[in-house]
């Protein structure tokens, strides 16, 4: 049975209240931590935003979000009846005092009501362009001053480049603790990704084998079959090495890379997380072609569907130079994993949506067998799938039944839905619930932001510099620019995506 201790009595105050995050992903996540008792026994979510809407229609629109994306499906209407009571709206200009000095007022009064201290929330859901002024006036206005119980949560992107994520830290810092700074990377909260801490460090098999000494490659694909949507404002200004690299994709590299803890203190996870970050071999501006491809997609066909290419999407310049596509290959200069490649790409448009982290084996020593009987050799792979299909498998040669001795790879396979059909929080309902509890293990810490800037800032610097001639340069639902492929050709590998295949995926041969 997990024992979490007694969260005490929140208020949060979600800023961008009427907007895609709280209505997708914030909102379902706290329904589903109310029916799943997780909530503290007093709770009051304090919705502001720009927006002219009354109470009713605010939490009309709360609860189709709900029914639309929450993984429990539609709210019943008891349930409802009794979540709503903790709903309620403020409308308010993020750049005038009055706004935060009204909601301090509501939160002590609060406090007075329930009569214990009450846990302060401020999650910051809304265009970056916001942080500074929200986090100033929330610091400013006295809504933080209790450091244990005043916390300010950060959505992504935090910063565009090295300088600017270094003015938000130094702003933040001036304002606040670290220890009350909860910077979020969504991918940290996934149930798949959480694991790959515990499938490296709770088992004794793997740890001694996790290193360049039988580790050929890792590769780590994130990709997507959706484009921008609408989101071709932020977009242009971001790209795939800004939006996913930069944070998903580095994070997974460090949990793969990073080297085990003596506890499970946040600092101490971070700490290791950071050295991976440090250690990651510079990628020099004369090196960038080299080791990094950019891509965007043109049009083409995703599920049978024709899609347009990304400059002809909303929001988007006719001559835009973005990326909706990037690999990269990354080496991590210490004794763990020194001239071991770790490849990187994620993309928009892709062929399917998945997320797969792929650890490639060397090559056996000596291959005993006779040649005929190895045709379909391969080297031990292990196979991390995040998403959609979560789980994990190792593959591995084994004799096929009959009277010759001819060998084939195959697969051990841990399924969650197999093992767990009760099925999975959502990633921001671990973090929510984290932020209740005060712990920053899954969060990002201010030097982890800035370590991971830093490695991107010579080919983003390079990229900005220099347009590339051949944009568009993949077909909507492929794998992305044939360059992709170079990069990783060129070292005598390929791209794997091994998805699983389980009777409960629907995937099984
Ligand atoms: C976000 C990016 O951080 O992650 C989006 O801004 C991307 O562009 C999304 O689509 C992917 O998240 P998930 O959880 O759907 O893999």
């Amino acid at each position: 049975m997990e024992t979490r201790a007694k969260i005490p009595a929140t208020v949060i105050v979600i800023f961008g209240a009427a907007g895609d995050l709280t209505w997708r992903k914030l909102m379902p996540a706290l329904y589903n931590l109310y029916l799943g008792k997780r909530m503290p026994d007093r709770f009051m979510m304090l919705g502001v935003a720009h927006t002219d809407i009354s109470l009713d229609d605010f939490q009309r629109h709360l609860r189709e979000g709900i029914d639309q994306f929450s993984r429990s499906g539609k709210a019943k209407p008891d349930d409802w009846d009794d979540f709503k009571k903790h709903l309620s709206y403020q409308k308010g200009d993020f750049n005038d005092d009055a706004t935060y000095t009204g909601l301090k007022q509501q939160i002590d009064k609060i406090e007075k009501d329930w009569g214990e201290p009450v846990n302060r929330v401020y999650y910051m859901a809304v265009p970056p362009a916001f942080f500074e002024s929200i986090a100033v006036r929330v610091g400013k206005n006295g809504l933080c001053k209790n450091k244990q119980l005043a916390r300010i949560v950060v959505e992504k992107p935090f910063g565009h480049d090295i300088e600017s994520a270094r003015h938000l830290n130094n702003l933040l810092h001036e304002l606040f603790d670290e220890s009350q700074i909860y910077r979020i990377d969504h991918y940290l909260g996934k149930e798949t990704v959480q694991n790959i801490l515990a499938f490296r460090f709770a088992n004794a098999m793997f740890e001694p084998i996790w290193n360049r000494n039988y580790i050929d490659h890792v590769q780590i694909t994130v990709a997507e079959q959706i484009g921008i949507e609408n989101r071709g404002n932020y977009y242009e200004t971001a790209g795939a090495l800004r939006d996913m690299i930069q944070n998903h994709l580095l994070q997974l590299l460090c949990l793969v890379a990073m080297e085990p803890t003596a506890s499970f203190k946040a600092d101490e996870i971070r700490n290791k997380k950071v050295d991976v970050l440090n250690a990651l071999r510079k990628i020099t501006p004369e090196q960038v072609h080299e080791y990094a491809v950019r891509g965007q997609y043109g049009e083409g066909w995703v599920e049978g569907k024709h899609v347009k290419g990304y400059r002809q999407e909303q929001d988007v310049s006719k001559t835009s130079n973005v990326d909706t596509f990037a690999a990269v290959k990354f080496f991590i200069d210490n004794w763990r994993w020194q001239d071991v490649p770790f490849y990187l790409r994620s993309g928009k448009r892709m062929a399917e949506t998945i997320s797969v982290i792929t650890i490639q084996f060397k090559q056996v020593p000596h291959r005993s067998f006779p040649v005929e009987s190895t045709e379909n050799w391969q080297p031990n792979k292990l196979v991390l799938n995040i998403q959609p299909h979560m789980g994990i498998q190792l593959r591995f040669q084994a004799k096929i039944p009959g009277v010759k001795m001819l060998l084939n790879p195959v697969d051990m396979v841990f399924d969650y839905v197999d093992s767990y059909p009760a099925g999975s929080p959502e990633a921001y309902e671990t973090l929510l619930l984290d932020i209740f509890e005060g712990d920053t293990t899954l969060f990002m810490r201010s030097d982890q932001v800035e370590a991971a800037w830093n490695v991107l800032m010579p080919i983003l610097d390079t990229w900005q510099a220099n347009t590339s001639p051949n944009f568009p340069n993949y077909a909507a639902g492929t794998y992305g620019p044939e360059d992709a492929e170079a990069l990783i050709a060129k070292d005598g590998h390929n791209w794997m995506v091994i998805p699983l295949e389980t009777e409960n995926n629907g995937r099984k041969k």
